[in-house]
């Protein structure tokens, strides 16, 4: 059944029980292997903080406050005390999504959504560590003379003014920005529906200003959770930049999360501090949801990103709510996971960002085994055997016999990938694809989770003539019928001339979370098998397209459990 112990993921972070994240939710990161100048024990200790939208009495959202643990990899992770909690004024319904920003003397501040009253009034509250020395900062202190530090004002919609940001500065003027997600105030033509992203800016990180025309706006995008905006470096390649770094060597990308829709989108542009605007170069990528560019086309929501100077990267993490019923949460007495955390930065296209496990991941490989060269005909599928699969971690290389019996891509649907994954699911045949992986299925694989390609002859005219469609196909994941199992698919802007794709699937238990073409499109999807558990839970290639496809190499690798919270 549902509640089945075995389904509860291994390697992706979790508490031992209760809810993560918000209706859903939010990770607020914070890397406290800060860049010092005056290197304090922080630095010398390394330790990464997280923190997290948690229900310390149940498995449904609410009752929240910032739980937090500690790690020294981003794998193995360490439960420590409650860092947030109601307990003044301007925090008494809830101490809601915020961030972490270090300041110059090294010491780290949180700001964070308080919620002031019950009819959901929302305030900014500051806090900083009671004891700073404390590498593990297990001490919030919240001075009540300051807070709160920024309250709705000017006709903010005061219900829906929430997530500050991390905090950058700008050299010029060493004055602090920070962003607060909100809708546009009801009235007007357009009132309530346009998402925002309001800049606030200070000199001294006490006393806020907002300016009064927001960062950006984005017409039918609703309330924006959670925004993030950060610095990328154009040059492609994987280092990461720190929050505040500008400059004609840099884009930005913002990113919101869209409360209507549940997933987070991001567009790549331009800031300009001096009026403090930001410019998507696509402005398209703003538009219907099928422009729209998404960090990951399944289950992912009110990601967050941080600078990590210990290996100069940005890392980029998520939360994956559960797909199964409220019921069966309370019965398992658990509900959501963080993502594996990724390495994110800009493609070189300038296009698109690139996704990427972290390295660390791979420390948990144990047992592997290895295909080459393995010819996948029509109809035919192929398992890999040698292994237990229901945690593992698969990295595959495809190649296409011939391009030339792709479909023709129906231009109705052309535009939107999801509906075309739910016409053209796993089962129905086509010319290139679908191939790619069965997960967790069962020995009769009545039970399949199925990942996988599918390349298209795009429309005369369209400036390129193959398009690839990445997809996850759970409708046939579980026999349990009471289950949520939509059909997730993203576009993959790749060149597949050379008749060649790669796919890294991470599977855990109820989790398979998949990296198509280095990165470039990633789907994490939610499933409950009921017979493909534990050591029934099988793996297989398979090709029901009409060309041939050959398995290059494929590795598959055992995951071992880290620590997990005390788990
Ligand atoms: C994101 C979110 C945030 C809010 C928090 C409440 O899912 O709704 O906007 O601060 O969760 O838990």
């Amino acid at each position: 059944s549902i509640v089945d112990p075995q389904l509860k993921t291994g390697y992706h972070f979790q508490p031992i029980k209760n809810w993560i994240n918000g209706n859903a939710n939010l990770p607020n990161l914070l890397s406290a292997l800060v860049e010092l100048e005056l290197a304090a024990p922080l630095y010398y200790k390394g330790w990464y903080h997280f923190f997290y939208q948690y229900n310390p009495k149940g498995a449904v959202w609410g009752n929240i406050v910032w739980a937090h643990s500690v790690s020294r990899d981003l794998i193995n992770w360490h439960a420590l005390e409650t860092a947030l909690e109601p307990s003044i004024p301007s925090d008494q319904y809830g101490c809601w999504s915020g961030s972490a920003t270090i300041l110059p003397d090294g010491t780290p501040v949180i700001m964070y959504t308080g919620v002031a009253s019950p009819n959901n009034y929302q305030v900014q509250n500051i806090a900083y560590p009671k004891n700073a020395s404390d590498p593990l900062l297990r001490e919030w202190v919240k001075p009540s003379h300051i807070n709160p530090i920024i309250v709705p004002e000017g006709g903010i919609n005061a219900t829906q003014f929430r997530d500050p940001t991390t905090a950058w500065r700008a050299a010029g003027d060493g004055h602090w920005r920070l962003l607060i997600g909100s809708v546009a105030p009801t009235g007007g033509t357009r009132g309530g529906t346009r998402g925002v992203a309001y800049v606030y800016r200070s000199r001294d990180f006490r006393r806020w200003t907002r300016v009064r025309r927001p960062l950006h706006s984005a017409p039918a995008t609703g309330m924006w959770e959670c925004p993030d905006f950060y610095p990328v470096s154009k040059d492609g390649r994987r280092v990461g930049l720190e929050t505040s770094v500008m400059g004609t060597r840099v884009k930005h990308v913002l990113k919101n999360s869209l409360d209507l829709r549940r997933y987070d989108y991001y567009t790549v542009g331009v800031y300009d501090r001096r009026v403090e605007r930001y410019v998507p170069d696509d402005p398209a990528g703003d538009e219907g949801e099928s422009r729209r560019m998404r960090y990951d086309y399944g289950n992912f929501y009110a990601s967050k990103t941080f600078y990590d100077p210990a290996k100069r990267r940005r890392i980029l993490w998520g939360w994956a709510n559960e797909s199964d019923t409220a019921a069966d949460d309370v019965a398992k007495g658990w509900a959501g996971i963080q993502a594996i955390p990724r390495t994110v930065w800009l493609d070189p296209s300038g296009k698109q960002l690139l996704q990427w496990p972290i390295e660390e991941v791979e420390a948990l490989r144990r047992k592997s085994v290895t295909l080459k060269d393995r010819v996948i005909k029509p109809g035919q599928h192929l398992e890999v055997t040698g292994i237990q699969t229901a945690q593992a971690d698969v990295e595959v290389s495809f190649e296409v016999s011939s391009l030339k019996g792709a479909e023709p891509l129906d231009p109705a649907l052309a535009s939107d990938a999801e509906r075309l994954c739910g016409a053209k699911g796993a089962d129905v045949e086509g010319g290139v694809g679908p191939f790619g992986l069965w997960v967790l299925a069962s020995a009769n694989r009545e039970e399949r989770t199925a990942v996988f390609f599918r390349v298209f002859r795009a429309a005369a005219g369209s400036d390129k003539p193959l398009m690839v469609l990445m997809c996850t196909d759970p409708t046939k994941s579980s026999l349990n019928p009471d289950l949520y199992r939509p059909t997730f698919a993203g576009f993959v802007d790749t060149d597949i001339s050379d008749g060649k794709i790669s796919l890294r699937s991470l599977i855990d238990r109820s989790v398979v979370e998949s990296f198509g073409a280095g990165g470039k499109t990633c789907i994490l999807s939610r499933v409950y098998p009921s017979l493909a558990i534990g050591k029934n839970a099988r793996l297989y290639v398979f090709n029901n397209g009409k060309a041939e496809i050959k398995v290059s190499r494929l590795t598959a690798w055992e995951m071992k459990k880290p620590l997990m919270n005390g788990a």
